[in-house]
């Protein structure tokens, strides 16, 4: 593991063998736990795609896959912290476990960018962040296919592969490589397009990578200057607004909302306020 450590082990349990809650416990046993999960939609897809069906609109899917990493998750979880509750994109929706007060809640996408998934382009990531109260505490974001691996928690910092991240140094809008994404429902891409149309003429260009948890991931890193989106589930982008931010990035909704489904803006902070005054402008969250 090439992350910053306090301890010399911590496998998610106390000497008192009660699961613990410090941020160097949560991260090793989430981060572990990701790396099987991707392991194992990996080779789920290797030996092909299978169950497809849809969700919220007709390409909205959802797949055998995304089923059964979300059980593999919830089965560890319960095994190794039978108090901790968990919010899962597939089961978790319709009987999210309430958390107890200062317990840890676990939310999971245990498939972001299933269209690509399908599809079998490499762009795709099991995302599973842990909250306390209202905080998100650890991320961990893995990419299915090329295991790209981005953790943070708290007060932390943000690291891929032992580096430290720190976001773009981009300050220039007209400069900037601004990553987006749509949603599933043909209304709200229609007015995502609109927004899209306002933008594209401002920046350096704009890039659709297919999954939220990968393109806050690449802000955090700087491969792209920064993000946003309107429409996300918390599940998309829990982990990895915890990343960009650990990164230096602001990550906010406009008009001092939080990110949220709203909006999820992330960018470093020069980039933020030019973005943020553009998206207003184009009413990037308005009533559809
Ligand atoms: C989707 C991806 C996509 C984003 C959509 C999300 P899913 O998640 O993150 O990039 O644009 O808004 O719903 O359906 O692949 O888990
Ligand atoms: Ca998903």
């Amino acid at each position: 593991m090439k992350y910053p450590r306090d301890r010399a082990q911590d496998n998610g349990w106390s000497s008192a063998g009660r699961p613990v809650v410090s941020p160097e416990g949560l991260l090793e046993f989430s981060v572990d736990l990701v790396r099987s999960a991707a392991d194992l939609a990996r080779r789920m897809r290797e030996d092909g795609v299978s169950d497809v069906s849809t969700k919220s609109t007709e390409t909205d899917v959802v797949t055998a896959a995304d089923r059964a990493v979300e059980r593999f998750v919830v089965e560890a979880i319960r095994a190794a912290r039978p108090q901790d509750a968990v919010l899962g994109e597939e089961f978790g929706r319709a009987n999210p476990v309430a958390p107890a007060p200062g317990g840890v809640q676990w939310i999971l996408d245990p498939i972001d960018g299933t269209v690509n998934y399908l599809y079998d382009l490499p762009v795709s990531a099991v995302s599973l962040a842990a909250r306390i109260d209202d905080r998100i505490v650890t991320g961990v974001v893995r990419n299915i296919t090329t295991g790209a691996e981005w953790v943070a928690s708290l007060g932390r910092g943000a690291f891929a592969d032992g580096r430290r991240l720190c976001g773009s140094k981009q300050t220039v809008l007209s400069q900037a490589l601004v990553a987006t994404g749509f949603g599933y429902d043909a209304r709200v891409r229609a007015a995502q397009a609109r927004v899209v149309a306002g933008l594209l003429p401002q920046v350096r260009d704009i890039r659709r990578w297919g999954a939220a948890s990968i393109d806050l991931c690449l802000a955090a890193e700087g491969k792209v200057d920064a993000y946003f989106e309107r429409g996300l589930n918390l599940w998309d982008h829990a982990a990895g607004g915890l990343i960009a931010a650990e990164a230096g990035l602001i990550v906010s909704g406009l008009r001092g909302a939080n990110s949220g489904s709203g909006l999820v803006l992330a960018a470093p902070p020069v980039l933020h306020g030019l973005l943020h005054d553009q998206l207003v402008r184009f009413d990037a969250d308005g009533a559809i």
